[in-house]
């Protein structure tokens, strides 16, 4: 879609008998859900499978428990299907920040000791490449790239980093707080030529990306299956080839220790795994009721919608009318200016969410950017063109209020 085009809703999905698709969720309807992309949400069928998978679990646990590995490895095969990789490439984890602390703890410093991230990395996920560094000796280069830039520019951004000192590469598949692409298959292809490990963190990108992993030259993968797959939580896949991925051990090392690649992670001592098991259901029942591609499709045009409606609200308190430029955009996800003063950075846009939670009844996300604070607009097939209507109308104008509220001088008295 052009920026300048006036985008028209679509048509809300329904499921096969005729009612909304939101009614194959769980979802408060009293509270408009705006924020899928932090913590997903989960279709009643996979709520009601794992629900049967734990009943079984508490009726006979000695017998549940030796069943547990090839369980997994059951779900593994269609797990790994969906994302159109090799079920043996890949383990499953609880959750994408548990795959890639498996990736820190295994790898060894070879050359340099330096990592190179981007200023769009998931912050915790820097954290732990900032520790690594620390503990090779190294340090950690952060690439700076531009919130719009296109698929070159960012490219060429991460590439200046690259140098004989530099032990590994991590970018994200999709960014979190700026909900843009990074161009992960050049990077890889460099990555390769100079034989430097990179790790995709693929966090969002399962059902955002058809087959995200399939053709991304890398020796590490990582995506939740929790966020846009929908399935229950904790459930994220760890995408290994490559030599390396032999040094890879759960962080809970258990009797599979011997075991191969992924094999091994099929054990990680007692825990309920049946969001693993119940985790196919959640990416079936979107294929069998309305397909994949037609899913993303509709996200990604409720996305460019919300993005106008809540926009032009927003335009209407800062002036600033442009659209948000974020370069290589993605289904599902949109930016909008938020007015100066309400959050321009981490801590403040967690209190506004609350706050917005709290007060307004509306699950929402808000980002920052090199200072600039953002409301992330995210989409998925329960919601419709009325969720974002009733943000832009009835709440925006109430943060106008705070964002007055805050820009307020104090007084103080003599
Ligand atoms: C880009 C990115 N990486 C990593 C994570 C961590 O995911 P989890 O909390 O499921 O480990 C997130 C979560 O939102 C994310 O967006």
């Amino acid at each position: 879609m052009s920026k300048t085009e006036l985008v028209t809703a679509p048509r809300p999905l329904r499921l096969p008998d005729g009612r909304p698709a939101g009614e194959a969720w769980s979802l408060d309807p009293a509270i408009t859900h705006l924020n899928h992309g932090s913590f997903g949400a989960v279709p009643l069928a996979a709520q009601e499978r794992q629900g049967r998978f734990r009943a079984e679990m508490e009726r006979a646990p000695v017998v549940w428990f030796p069943t547990l590995p090839q369980r997994i490895a059951a779900a593994r095969v269609e797990i790994a299907a969906f994302l159109g990789v090799a079920a043996d490439d890949l383990a499953l984890v609880p959750n994408a920040s548990a795959g890639i602390s498996a990736v820190y703890a295994a790898l060894p410093r070879r050359r340099g000791g330096e990592i190179i991230v981007t200023d769009h990395g998931y912050g915790a996920v820097t954290m732990g490449a900032e520790r690594l560094a620390r503990r090779w000796g190294g340090r950690v280069r952060t690439a700076r790239v531009p919130l719009d830039a296109d698929e070159e520019q960012a490219y060429e951004a991460v590439a200046a980093e690259l140098g004989d000192a530099t032990d590994l590469i991590v970018v994200d598949h999709i960014t979190s707080a700026t909900a843009r692409r990074m161009p992960v298959t050049r990077i890889g292809a460099e990555a390769r030529r100079r034989g430097v490990p990179l790790l995709v963190d693929g966090a969002h990108a399962p059902g955002l990306i058809a087959a995200p992993p399939a053709d991304v030259p890398c020796d590490f993968w990582v995506g939740n299956l929790h966020k846009w797959g929908c399935a229950p939580r904790g459930t994220a896949a760890l995408v290994a080839r490559g030599p390396l991925r032999d040094q890879l051990h759960p962080l809970i090392d258990s009797w599979g220790a011997a075991e191969p690649y992924p094999d091994r992670f099929d054990q990680q001592g007692t825990i309920d795994a049946t969001s693993y098991l119940a985790a196919p259901t959640s990416l079936d029942f979107i294929e069998r009721t309305w397909g994949w591609d037609t899913a993303r499709r509709y996200m990604t045009d409720l996305a460019d919608y919300a993005e106008q409606v809540v926009g032009a609200a927003f335009a209407e308190l800062t002036g600033d009318t442009r659209p948000v430029d974020v370069g290589m955009p993605v289904p599902g996800m949109r930016l909008v200016r938020l007015p100066d003063g309400l959050a321009d950075d981490r801590v403040p846009a967690d209190r506004l969410r609350d706050r917005v939670a709290q007060e307004l009844g509306v699950e929402a996300a808000f980002t920052s950017f090199r200072g600039v604070a953002y409301m992330r607009l995210s989409a998925h097939v329960y919601n419709t063109a009325a969720d974002y209507e009733h943000f832009a109308d009835a709440c925006v104008p109430v943060l106008g209020e705070w964002a007055r509220a805050a820009a307020q001088p104090v007084e103080v008295s003599p």
